[in-house]
């Protein structure tokens, strides 16, 4: 087996928001035991609607936040948190490319200096000539032409600034980029242009990806494994054609029909908000939205537990079938009727 590149481990952050002068900071977990591995020169999808804690995680991997619980590592050794990052050469290996690169990209300085400043932060390079040269070649890996070089930032297109953004990301020459949703400000041929771009420069520098999206159309095309999250936690995790042919978990299913994949299933797509991430319900915390949802779900909370197919998932229904689950909810019925039934009889 693959020794994985990079992994989370246990992975959380609990953050203590502010909730008024006097009143008491309220907790909120926005990521728990988070567990992945991603194999060299793959990519890991991390999909889920918005506050699920995507860039949380992100955060973490990048070692921009300090996690509450677990750690990130990479080729078998733990990446520091960048406040007491003892080997800064370590963090190069692991590069952001973030939604909006408008806030990234600083306009006051042309595309050349953009993506020439980690070079020059990182002491890489050592003369102009040199780094004008690696400009030139990062511009041409992601698509644009020498010229781009003397542009400002501010007069490019969405999609330009992406592959700015890209190839500032790549300057020194990383083994993991962690993408949290790159294309979402993009319109859809634009979205599809940095999608291939990505896949191409995935598989020339054999680079590791952590791909975050809300779109489920978006991980399905770019990802090996894809790992869908809900409320801070991983509900199902495995490989992307496992996940697309037959998942498990009633929120990856409604996903998918939201992604337009599986609109024939019958789940139907997702129903209800997130419920406040202060007071999560009790139970599986899917179980307020889950056409499924029994009596066991709103007190038991599923452990992701791994399953026949290979994929993890934490379901108390997967891979049981529909007709169990029917038969289960009717039997379900009877008791909960017969109990109320034995309960007024006692009154
Ligand atoms: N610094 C912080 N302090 C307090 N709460 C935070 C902080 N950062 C994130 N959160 C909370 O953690 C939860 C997860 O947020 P996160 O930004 O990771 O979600 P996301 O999946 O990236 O969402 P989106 O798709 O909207 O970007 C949210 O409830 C958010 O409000
Ligand atoms: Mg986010």
């Amino acid at each position: 087996m693959n020794k994985p590149l990079i992994q989370a481990l246990s992975l959380g952050k609990t953050y203590y928001v502010k909730s008024g002068l006097f009143r008491p900071r309220r907790k909120l977990e926005a990521v728990s035991g988070v567990d992945f591995a991603v194999d060299e020169g793959t990519t890991f999808g991390l999909v889920g609607e918005s506050g699920s804690g995507k860039s949380t995680i992100a955060r973490l991997v990048l070692g921009v936040e300090r996690p509450t619980t677990g750690r990130v590592e990479m080729m078998g050794n733990e990446v520091p948190v960048l406040d007491d990052d003892p080997a800064p050469a370590f963090r190069r290996l692991i590069q952001p490319v973030m939604q909006d690169s408008t806030a990234a990209l600083d306009p006051r300085m042309n595309v050349g200096r953009i993506i020439e400043e980690p070079l020059r932060i990182h002491d890489v390079h050592h003369n102009g000539v040199e780094r004008s040269h690696r400009v030139t070649e990062l511009l041409s890996q992601v698509g644009l032409d020498a010229a781009m070089a003397k542009r400002f930032s501010s007069a490019l297109s969405g999609g330009q600034r992406q592959r700015v953004a890209i190839a500032r990301a790549l300057a020194l020459n990383p083994r993991v980029l962690v993408l949290d949703e790159p294309v979402s400000s993009l319109d859809a041929s634009t979205q599809a242009q940095i999608l291939n771009l990505l896949k191409q420069l995935q598989s020339e520098l054999a680079l590791t990806c952590i791909l975050i999206s809300h779109d489920m159309a978006v991980i399905a095309f770019m990802s090996q494994q894809i790992g869908v999250l809900y409320m801070g936690r991983l509900v199902e995790v495995g490989l992307r054609d496992t996940i697309l042919k037959d998942a498990q978990h009633p929120y990856t299913i409604a996903l998918l029909a939201s992604a337009d994949h599986r609109a024939a299933i019958g789940f139907g797509t997702l129903q209800g908000e997130i419920p406040s991430p202060f007071d999560p319900p009790s139970g599986c915390a899917y179980h307020p939205r889950c056409p499924l949802a029994a009596q066991r779900c709103r007190v038991e909370a599923p452990l992701l537990r791994s399953t026949s197919s290979g994929r993890k998932v934490a379901c108390h229904f997967a891979e049981v079938s529909r007709s169990d689950i029917a038969q289960l909810e009717h039997n379900q019925t009877i008791t909960e009727d017969s109990h109320g039934l034995t309960q007024t009889d006692l009154d």
